[in-house]
């Protein structure tokens, strides 16, 4: 059994964080998406693992490198252009060869409890198996119709009508036919080989594809809230560790992570949050579902919900900041130079939003 992780694409629904850098590499609760879906593989006993990349690629590599880390061995295979998932395990048949797989997407965070899955479909004699959730808008997602015995009759992308609400997970298993499937199926109207219609093609086929039914969360990344949901989920099931420096003057509630190095000083950090390594707090507010990541200053300032990212600086903010996914080395102050206004350098794409009367 070998693992093939998609992080490859183009995260434009993340955009001005994915112009330069790889979605894949967003901390939830302050670690990487893809480092979580390679220890969920290798969990499953999987080793060798093939991670998909595009334009990142370097980015990739140097977060991840060979897989040491994790006690595992990483092959890297280059996509052109994101040309769909199907066209991603089409270009992987030289590392895949005919073993059996269970393929991730890299921006995709699940609840644990996967991978007996996974060494089930190891040991089975079925072609594939795919992992499937109840979700509130299946309309905007792949969806499946299962036969009253269970199996796959149908697979639709966005369907106008959908025919259930068991959404695709991000999360496939798949022996050497889908290299069949996926010679034989032609890009869809967005000019992707999609993998709905590669497993579609398998049962068509009269391959035996059967599902699984999730019951925990399953969280697609690919934007900023389902991000700070993600982020929420995450930080609620970790534990209560404090490495780094409080004060006797700071309150740490339940639930914190204070990763080494970290400062809390004159502050309060309400949990579930996560707070990175050497970041310092001074005479601050940190409340829930907040994860701020390593390096990280933030003084005389309130922040609740939301992500930090390594290197940046909030300073002197008179409202709360909420609901925000902050990048790399940005910084947020009060300017003391007059005229008295928001002063901006934002890039491409950013969103602001600006409370209405804040001085
Ligand atoms: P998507 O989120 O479907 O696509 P995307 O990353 O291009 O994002 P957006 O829609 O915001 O532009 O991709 C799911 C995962 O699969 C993600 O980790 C990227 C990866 N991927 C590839 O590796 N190759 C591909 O051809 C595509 C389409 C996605």
């Amino acid at each position: 059994m070998k693992g093939l992780i998609l992080a490859g694409g183009k995260g434009t629904r993340l955009y001005p964080l994915t112009f330069t850098s790889a979605k894949q590499l967003i901390p939830v609760a302050n670690k990487p998406v893809l480092f979580r879906v390679i220890e969920a593989i290798r969990e499953a006993g999987v080793g060798e693992i093939g991670i998909v990349v595009g334009d990142t690629a370097e980015e990739i590599r140097q977060a991840v490198g060979l897989g040491n880390r994790w006690g595992v061995d990483i092959t890297y295979i280059h996509q052109d252009a994101p040309l769909g998932l199907a066209h991603a395990v089409k270009i992987s048949r030289d590392f895949l060869g005919d073993d059996r797989f269970v393929m991730f997407l890299g921006d995709n965070v699940i609840q644990g409890g996967i991978s007996p899955l996974i060494a089930q479909f190891a040991q089975s004699d079925w072609n594939s198996q795919i992992v499937l959730t109840r979700v509130q808008h299946p309309e905007r997602y792949g969806v499946a119709e299962l036969s009253d015995d269970g199996r796959i009759v149908q697979l639709v992308e966005k369907p106008k009508n959908p025919p259930s609400d068991l959404a695709l997970v991000g999360i496939y298993m798949f022996d050497h036919h889908v290299f069949e499937a996926v010679e034989n199926i032609q890009p869809s109207w967005r000019g992707e080989l999609e993998i709905t219609d590669a497993i579609q093609w398998l049962v068509t086929a009269g391959y035996r594809v059967y599902p699984y039914v999730h019951q925990g969360w399953w969280i697609d990344t690919g934007k900023m809230e389902d991000l700070l949901e993600a982020n929420g989920l995450v930080l609620e099931e970790m534990q209560h560790v404090v490495d780094g420096y409080v004060d006797r003057d700071s309150q740490v509630g339940h639930h914190v992570t204070i990763e080494r190095g970290a400062e809390i000083i004159n502050s309060v950090v309400r949990g579930p949050a996560a707070i990175g390594r050497n970041t310092r707090l001074v005479n601050s507010y940190v409340g829930p579902y907040t994860s701020i990541y390593h390096e990280v200053t933030i003084t005389n300032s309130e922040i609740e919900r939301s992500i930090v990212l390594e290197n940046s600086r909030i300073s002197d903010i008179p409202a709360r900041i909420q609901d925000s996914l902050i990048g790399r080395w940005v910084v947020i102050e009060r300017s003391p130079m007059k005229p008295k206004a928001h002063k901006l350098m934002l890039g491409d794409y950013s969103q602001v939003g600006i409370l209405n009367g804040a001085a």
